[in-house]
């Protein structure tokens, strides 16, 4: 038996970096708000980073890790490639799944939600602050498809240097969605794993804030 197994095993983790209440706001911005927030300040390693899973037409779940870059009322929003898998999957359903784990403060967020893309300006004005390299790196990068190797993809970010070698456009396939909640859990780790879990869930336009078990 492997010993370093036994580091997993090990049940004796006490969660005890805080507590969820009974009473908050009317919708859930305002906690996964001040939650990102406090992940900021505490400078907890990747703050921002998501794990989004769809639905992919061959009907498997598929999850990866984005970032989210703004935080709005409406919901999360992250960029990437239209025609990568994860675009594919949204334009043949919407229906999304958002995980954040934050595990120096011992909180997850889950979200369900319906996604849509970004207004065309709001990812122009994104991708204009990026770095030249990261510009160049999405006309190159034909994301999530087959790659004849390295050196072919190195070839098109050279390619695409020349074509544009300063101001670089977004490319049309290029942009932003928006994940627009539909129900929110927040979990707070507890002692004895009695951990607090609320959920707000939107139900005919208002949000429901419930309690739900460990
Ligand atoms: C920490 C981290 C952050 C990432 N951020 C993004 C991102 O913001 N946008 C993106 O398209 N891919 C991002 N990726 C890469 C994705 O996880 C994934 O490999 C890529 O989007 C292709 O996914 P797909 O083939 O399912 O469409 C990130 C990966 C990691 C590990």
């Amino acid at each position: 038996m492997d010993d370093f197994l036994d580091l997993i095993r090990n049940d004796h983790h006490q969660f005890d970096q805080g507590k969820l209440e009974d009473h908050y706001e009317d919708q859930p911005f305002g906690l996964i708000s001040s939650w990102l927030r406090e992940a900021l300040e505490r400078n907890v390693h990747e703050p921002n980073a998501i794990s989004v899973s769809t639905i992919g037409v061959d009907g498997f779940p598929e999850t990866r890790v984005v970032y989210i870059k703004e935080l709005l009322e409406e919901g999360i929003v992250f960029y990437t490639n239209y025609n990568s898998h994860k675009g594919k999957a949204i334009a043949h359903n919407n229906k999304v799944h958002v995980l954040i784990y934050w595990p120096e403060l011992e909180r997850q967020i889950r979200v369900s939600g319906l996604v849509e893309k970004v207004p065309e300006a709001m990812s122009d004005t994104y991708f204009a602050s990026r770095p030249y390299g990261s510009k160049i790196g999405a006309w190159a990068s034909d994301q999530s498809e087959k790659l004849e190797s390295r050196k072919a993809l190195e070839q098109k970010v050279e390619d695409f240097s020349l074509k544009f070698p300063t101001d670089v456009p977004r490319p049309p396939h290029w942009g932003g969605y928006l994940v627009r909640p539909l129900k929110v859990e927040f979990w707070q780790g507890r002692p004895s794993r009695l951990h607090d879990r609320i959920v707000y869930e939107l139900n005919e336009n208002t949000w429901k804030l419930f309690r739900i078990n460990p």
